[in-house]
């Protein structure tokens, strides 16, 4: 008897697997709805963002590109939920993050987002591992798995060799390669990239541009990357370029494919 009932969940759950899978793809994995952020700077008004509509489908590549000061950082920080918009809407996996609790927000930046931050972040006091393994441990990671782990992404990174290194002894390049070490320690949904190459030599960018574009392909994982690297935009599927806290521009892959080395 309650084999049969097993056996009809299973059946009612195959049945339903092509319909989540389509599901899967069609959702989107992050939408921003006219998104304005304004700083205040004594009597200045800074219009960092100025009404953005951004869909990203799960599983996408985009590439974030524009001028210093365009709003890139701003943008991710909204995103990220490190910081609110002053009007406007953030959507992570259909929910309106703004509708969340402080715990619940916590809850999503460690588990489904991967922070690349511009500077970094790490922490000074902790060395490279224990960079990488906190985001586990908050995720409630046991400490030999973490460790474990950490080890095996740092490797992957080619900082095998640096895993008890401090940040303050790591060249910009290995700070980097730790920061994304760290944004993958959670195995994220949703990795946001601000700038993961500008410190690298040729050869270690490329090599981080390989690992997103392959998360993103093989795992299907979101990636958002900011970037002034032409490399990157041959890995993406879509290149938006921002102006002024705007969007000025949305490029498809194809168009990529044939002007690779002309996009400004
Ligand atoms: N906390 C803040 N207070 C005041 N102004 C800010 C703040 N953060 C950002 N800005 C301003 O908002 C605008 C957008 O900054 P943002 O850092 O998002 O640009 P960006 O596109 O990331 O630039 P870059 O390519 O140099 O990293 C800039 O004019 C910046 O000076
Ligand atoms: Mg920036």
């Amino acid at each position: 008897m309650s084999m049969s009932i097993d056996k009809s969940k299973l059946e009612a759950i195959r049945a339903k697997l092509p319909e989540l899978r389509d599901r899967r793809h069609s959702e989107n994995s992050v939408q921003t709805v006219d998104v304005t952020r304004q700083f205040q700077l004594g009597e200045n008004v800074i219009h960092a963002l100025r009404g953005v509509d951004l869909t990203v489908k799960r599983g996408e590549y985009t590439s974030l590109m524009g001028p210093s000061g365009t709003g890139k950082t701003t943008l991710f920080n909204m995103i990220g939920g490190l910081d609110k918009p002053t009007a406007g809407k953030v959507f992570i996996d259909g929910v309106d993050i703004a509708q969340l609790d402080p715990f619940e927000l916590a809850w999503l930046r460690c588990r489904k987002i991967g922070y690349i931050f511009q500077n970094f972040r790490l922490i000074p006091v902790m060395t490279a591992l224990e960079n990488v393994t906190l985001p586990m441990i908050f995720a409630g990671a046991k400490a030999d798995e973490a460790r474990d782990r950490g080890v095996d992404i740092l490797t992957k990174v080619g900082l095998g060799d640096r895993l008890k290194h401090k940040p303050g002894r790591m060249s910009g390049g290995q700070q980097q390669r730790v920061a994304v070490a760290r944004a993958l320690a959670n195995s994220p949904v949703i990795v946001l990239a601000d700038e993961p190459t500008g410190n690298l030599d040729t050869k270690t960018g490329e090599e981080i541009i390989e690992q997103l574009s392959v998360l993103c392909r093989e795992r299907g994982v979101t990636v958002i990357a900011a970037t002034h690297d032409h490399k990157m935009l041959s890995v993406s599927d879509r290149v938006i370029s921002l102006l002024d806290g705007r969007i000025e521009k949305i490029r498809m892959r194809e168009d990529i494919d044939i002007k690779v080395g002309s996009i400004r």
